[in-house]
């Protein structure tokens, strides 16, 4: 079998210089491998593909200076309801399945019982670094899951609101926040329905510099209600156009795969135009540790 592409030597070294210990060390066609802090996450399509990528882990582990303490391996379903917590392939079980990662030196929770997210995207690195560069004064992370993004920016000077429908993944929030000594005085975090909570926040005349929209590919609220990305975020789009102050930047984000960038740019003019607003749209650079294309499809609208 072919012996897959893992990074160089020299990148690991690169992003444990910058405190990052949060990233892809491998992708393959069938799973791909991640470093979250002393441990590894590989996600894999079939047992081949998994067995491959330890033994490729355990010769890469041993060529740098890297001693993982434990091994998870998480099986990727075709239907996001099989998805299962990952399991212990390698490593002491008696030990706590809670530990933390960096990411430019904030600190990040990671919990390998949680469910199948382990607590961190990896892929929004470059949008988290974006949004602690423009030092907004005002951030508001819908669909927020364990609030990084509000991390992020919480340590550069902003007021934040968190929204997500998992009263769960706002305590990991306010536990991040913790991790990096901020006070959540200054922080909303609201468990509810994201398309209920935004025409409040448009009401009470609240107004945001910067806004992540990053939803699931599909959801039912606690109500019933379902969400399904294509069909519905163009309504989120328009509803937090509402809340977005007149320079503000917006992310668009998705997993769901036929909405690439370029479907995120048509959706975003016409909102624009809709509203009659103006505004650019731009990407962050490439991630060094994931392949073209592979990751979220992300784009930047800026208001004018
Ligand atoms: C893809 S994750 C978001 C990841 C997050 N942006 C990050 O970078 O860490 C999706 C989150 O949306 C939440 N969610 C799903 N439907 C929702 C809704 N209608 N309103 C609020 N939150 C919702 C889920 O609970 C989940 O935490």
């Amino acid at each position: 079998m072919k012996i897959s592409e893992w990074i160089e030597p020299e990148l690991h070294r690169q992003f444990v210089a910058e405190q990052t210990d949060a990233l892809r060390l491998c992708t393959a066609p069938e799973g791909w491998a991640e470093r979250f802090g002393v441990d590894v996450l590989i996600s894999y399509k079939t047992e081949a593909a998994l067995e491959q990528l330890k033994t490729e882990l355990c010769l890469w582990a041993l060529n740098i200076d890297f001693k993982f303490r434990r091994v998870f391996a998480r099986f990727l379903p075709k239907h996001n309801a099989d998805r299962e917590a990952p399991r212990l392939i390698l490593g002491d079980p008696g030990t706590n399945l809670q530990s933390t990662a960096l990411e430019r030196t904030l600190r990040y929770a990671i919990d390998f019982g949680a469910g199948y997210s382990v607590g961190l995207f990896m892929d929004q690195r470059e949008n988290r670094r974006f949004v602690r560069d423009l030092a907004p004064r005002s951030l508001l992370n819908c669909f927020s899951y364990t609030c990084s993004f509000s991390v992020a920016a919480a340590t550069v000077g902003a007021t934040t609101v968190s929204i997500d429908l998992s009263k769960k993944s706002l305590a990991r929030g306010k536990e991040n926040f913790a991790l990096n000594s901020l006070a959540t005085n200054d922080h909303r975090f609201l468990a509810d329905d994201v398309l209920d909570v935004l025409p409040r926040l448009a009401r009470k005349g609240e107004k945001f510099e910067v806004i992540i929209l990053d939803p699931p590919t599909f959801s039912r609220s606690h109500r019933g209600k379902a969400f399904q990305v294509e069909q519905d975020f163009e309504t989120l789009l328009l509803a937090a156009l509402e809340v977005a102050e007149r320079n503000a930047k917006i992310l668009l984000s998705t997993n769901c795969s036929t909405l690439q960038e370029r479907a995120l740019e048509v959706m975003g003019r016409y909102c624009l135009k809709a509203t009659r607003r103006a505004g650019t749209f731009h990407r962050e650079p490439p991630l060094p540790d994931f392949p073209p294309r592979v990751g979220a499809s992300t784009l930047w609208m800026t208001l004018r």
